[in-house]
C-alpha cells in the first residue's frame, strides 16, 4: 500500500483526470481529490477507482492530509449503472464483459476486481490522513470510499447506504471491512441486507461519521480539521496510525510491545534532532 516500486511515477494528466470524473488539487501537504460529474449524481467507473489507485501511487512525498469530497450537493451515487450493461460505459471494460458467453473467467474477473480495490486500499496508508467530506447520498461504492477513508465529516444532509445486496452484488470495494470494525457484525448485516439509508445522526452516533454539519460549513469544517492534523508532527503521525491501525488485530501484549518499539523509534529520533543530526 505504499509508494509502489513498479507503479507510474507521474501523476494523471487533467486528460485522465477528467476522463475519470475526478478533479486534483495538491497544495503543499495537502491533496484534493473531487469526485466531479454532477449531472449524474458523482457516479463513478472502473476508470475512477483506477485513476484513484494512480493518484495514490503517484502524490508527492510532502502531502500528509487527502480530502476526497464530490462536486455538488451529492457525495457519490455510487457504481455508474451503466458498468453492468454489457456495452458498458464511454467504451470502458463492462463489469460484466465476457459473463454472459463465458470467455472471462472467475480469476480474470477477481483480476480486475483486484485492480479496481487499489483505488480504495491506498487510502489506509499509515503516512497520510484521510478524510471524506459528505454531501448528500453516499451510495455503495460512495459508501466504501467514505469508509476507506480515517475521518468522514457529514453534512446534515448525508445518507450512507450500502446498495449492493439489493442489486444482486455484494460489497466488494473494501468497505466492509472498516463498516464491521466500526458498528459490529450485527449493524452491518442489517445495514447491508435492508440496504436503507442511514442519515447523518444516526451515522455518528453509530461511529460512521466523526463530525456532522450544517451543509455549508462543511468545508469550513473540513479546513479546520486539516490544519488540526497539520498541527501534529508527521513521523509521529505516521507512527501513531500504524499502531492504532494494528490495535484491533493485536493481543494487549502485542500491542504493548508494538507501543514500545515504536517510542523507541520516536525517541532515537527525538534525541537525534536534539543533539543537531
Ligand atoms: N449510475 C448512472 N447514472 C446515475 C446514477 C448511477 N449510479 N445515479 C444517478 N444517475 C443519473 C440518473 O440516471 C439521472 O440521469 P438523467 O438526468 O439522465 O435522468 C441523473 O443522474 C440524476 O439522478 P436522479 O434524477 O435520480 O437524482 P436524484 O437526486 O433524484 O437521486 C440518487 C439521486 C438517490 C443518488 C439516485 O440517482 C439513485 O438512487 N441512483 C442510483 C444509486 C445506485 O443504485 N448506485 C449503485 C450502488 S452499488 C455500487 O455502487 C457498488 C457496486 O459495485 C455494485
Amino acid at each position: 500500500m505504499t509508494q509502489a516500486s513498479n507503479g507510474p511515477t507521474v501523476p494523471p494528466t487533467e486528460e485522465e483526470l477528467s476522463r475519470a470524473r475526478l478533479r486534483l488539487a495538491v497544495e503543499g501537504p495537502v491533496a484534493r481529490i473531487t469526485i466531479s460529474r454532477p449531472e449524474r449524481r458523482n457516479a463513478m467507473t472502473g476508470r475512477t477507482w483506477t485513476t484513484l489507485a494512480h493518484i495514490g501511487q503517484t502524490l508527492p512525498e510532502d502531502v500528509r492530509i487527502v480530502v476526497i469530497s464530490g462536486e455538488g450537493d451529492t457525495f457519490s451515487a455510487g457504481i455508474d449503472l451503466g458498468m453492468f450493461s454489457p456495452e458498458g460505459v464511454d467504451g470502458e471494460r463492462s463489469m460484466v464483459a465476457g459473463l454472459a458467453d463465458g470467455t472471462s473467467t472467475d480469476a480474470e474477473v477477481q483480476d480486475y476486481i483486484a485492480g479496481l480495490q487499489e483505488g480504495f486500499l491506498w487510502l489506509r496508508r499509515p503516512d497520510l490522513v484521510t478524510v471524506a467530506a459528505v454531501r448528500g447520498h453516499a451510495i455503495g461504492a460512495g459508501f466504501q470510499l467514505a469508509l476507506s477513508c480515517d475521518i468522514r465529516v457529514l453534512a446534515d444532509d448525508a445518507q450512507l447506504c450500502m446498495k449492493e445486496p439489493a442489486l444482486g452484488l455484494v460489497p466488494d470495494l473494501t468497505g466492509t471491512k472498516p463498516l464491521v470494525d466500526i458498528v459490529g457484525v450485527n449493524r452491518a448485516v442489517e445495514i447491508c441486507l435492508t440496504a436503507r439509508r442511514v442519515g447523518a445522526r444516526e451515522a455518528e452516533r453509530l461511529g460512521l461519521a466523526e463530525l456532522v454539519v450544517a451543509p455549508d460549513e462543511l468545508s469550513g469544517a473540513v479546513d479546520d480539521a486539516v490544519a488540526a492534523l497539520l498541527a501534529t508532527d508527521r513521523e509521529a503521525a505516521t507512527a501513531t496510525k500504524a499502531l492504532l491501525q494494528q490495535a484491533a488485530g493485536n493481543t494487549l501484549q502485542q500491542q504493548a510491545e508494538a507501543e514500545r518499539g515504536a517510542q523507541a523509534g520516536r525517541l532515537a529520533a527525538l534525541a537525534r534532532g536534539a543533539a543537531g543530526h
